[in-house]
């Protein structure tokens, strides 16, 4: 049976999309190196599926590793989740970024090409958009303008499949640009688990509610939105995983084709609200502060999902109180 390979299947989003992929079966081959990420991810998925998972140990810029995946397995779609994701980090470490968000996709696509595979669902960012020309962000609103390398890279990326599409049509490529993903399995056993103090949300107020951490800083609330505060479009991690499944039925469906499409909610939360719906789900309290802006925020940023849902029925079925309880669930399952 063939096999869809998945980059970075360790992470936070990449276990909960191998989940779902595994509970449809499908046969996948994981690649990732653990960077950002622990084996013992995978023993979870194994877990909750029952099911086995081949896992390859490994960098993606390391062509030698492809190629073995690609001849020891029947691969027919890659979803490629590799890549670092620290905004922050990505100001600090520039060429690290490029070269692993960048440099491994042109291995990857060379791997692909070199071996006849040509079905590919790109992770992407609501990032691209830089500040929104409109709100809600259809994919066809300009991309650019992105303030960090990180969204540099994504934007970067997406050019070379445009590109790589134009010369040969037998690509079959989805980007999925997604809004904010939070929450996590409803098992407790995958999520979201930031080394060091989360630059987040969601991961920062869980630590919050556990004692781990003090308090939230609130950047700013002095913006232009209802009470100040940045307002984004959360989407349930298993919704954002379930997309991924509704975009390969698209491309396998269809053959061949340049897709893009936006995995939002379409609706907006401020941060406050945010805390609302954390403190109201789990019964705990998060205590927080106003604090000055973060430096590249923006007021608000939410999804027209519209594309999404017509083309490739994906509609996000989770509330905010599934997000907010399934975020508590997993740091209180956490061990430590
Ligand atoms: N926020 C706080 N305090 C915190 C962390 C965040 O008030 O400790 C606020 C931010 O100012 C923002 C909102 O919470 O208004 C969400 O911030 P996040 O850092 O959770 O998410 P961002 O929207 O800034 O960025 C996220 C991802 C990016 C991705 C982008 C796409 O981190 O990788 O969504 O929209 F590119």
């Amino acid at each position: 049976m063939s096999k869809i390979l998945v980059t970075g299947g360790a992470g936070y989003i990449g276990t909960h999309t191998c989940v779902e992929l595994l509970n449809k079966g499908e046969e996948i081959v994981v690649l990732d190196n653990f960077s950002n990420s622990n084996p013992s991810a995978i023993d979870a998925v194994e877990k909750i599926t029952g099911k086995s998972v081949k896992v390859y140990e490994g960098n993606m810029i390391d062509r030698e590793i492809l190629e073995k995946i690609f001849t020891e397995n029947d691969i027919d779609a890659v979803i490629d989740f590799a890549a670092y994701k620290a905004v922050g980090e990505s100001v600090q470490k520039p060429v690290e970024y490029y070269t692993n968000n960048v440099s491994t996709v042109l291995v990857l696509l060379d791997e692909m090409k070199k071996h006849n595979v040509k079905t590919l669902v790109f992770s992407s960012s609501a990032t691209v958009y830089g500040d929104p020309e409109r709100i809600p962000i259809t994919e066809d609103c300009r991309v650019g303008g992105t303030t960090n390398p990180y969204g540099t890279s994504k934007l970067m990326v997406e050019q070379i499949l445009q590109d790589l599409y134009k010369s040969d049509n037998e690509w079959n490529i989805a980007i999925l640009r997604y809004f904010n993903p939070v929450g996590a399995h409803e098992s407790g056993l995958i999520g979201e688990d930031p080394k060091g103090i989360p630059a987040n949300l969601m991961p920062f107020i869980s630590k919050v509610a556990a004692g781990k951490l003090p308090q939230l800083s609130v950047f700013g609330n002095d913006y232009d939105t209802k009470d100040g505060t940045g307002v984004r479009d959360y989407i349930h991690v298993v919704d954002l995983a379930c997309g991924h499944i509704n975009a390969l039925d698209k491309l396998k469906k269809d053959g061949s084709g340049m897709h893009i499409y936006n995995l939002g909610t379409g609706v907006g939360y401020s941060v406050l609200d945010m805390i609302n719906a954390f403190e109201k789900a789990n019964n705990i309290k998060v205590p927080y502060k106003i604090v000055d802006r973060r430096p590249g925020d923006i007021a608000t940023c939410y999804s027209d999902p519209t594309k999404a849902r017509e083309e490739i029925g994906f509609v996000a079925k989770k509330s905010l109180e599934d997000m907010c309880r399934d975020a508590w669930n997993y740091e209180h399952n956490k061990i430590g």
